[in-house]
């Protein structure tokens, strides 16, 4: 209960966002479900580091998130499972939260 509204509160920000949220968010962590709190915790985190607090790089060879035309799920592909330099994640995060920082990350965008 208090934790679907939780939920909700995170979502305003993207206007892309699907509007809509499943009575069964907080078991079913699908689309709308995302729990974009930790996602936004697990970035900082976990990629921060070379992708900056909001998507500006700090590794030289890092790319820009805030210029980034991937898709979510080109983004949940690289995130998992690393490309080059970027190191793969899956077995540090699950699918869920990686998920969630994919679509997170759309927000550098604006
Ligand atoms: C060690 C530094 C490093 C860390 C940590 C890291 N990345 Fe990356 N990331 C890179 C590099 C370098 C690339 C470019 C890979 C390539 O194209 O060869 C990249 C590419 C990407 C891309 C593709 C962007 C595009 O448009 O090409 C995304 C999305 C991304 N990273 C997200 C993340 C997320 C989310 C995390 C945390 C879970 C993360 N990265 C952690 C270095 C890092």
């Amino acid at each position: 209960m208090a934790v679907a509204c939780a939920l909700c509160c995170v979502q305003c920000g993207p206007s892309d966002a699907p509007p809509s949220q499943p009575a069964n968010a907080a078991s079913d962590m699908g689309a709308a479900g995302l729990d974009l709190a930790n996602a936004s915790r697990q970035y900082r985190m976990k990629c921060a580091v070379c992708h900056g607090e909001d998507g500006a790089p700090v590794l030289a060879t890092a790319p820009d998130l805030r210029t980034s035309t991937m898709t979510v799920e080109e983004r949940v592909a690289i995130i998992a499972y690393g490309k080059g330099t970027m190191p793969p994640h899956r077995g540090m995060l699950d699918m869920p939260t990686i998920r969630g920082i994919a679509v997170y990350i759309e927000q550098f965008r604006n």
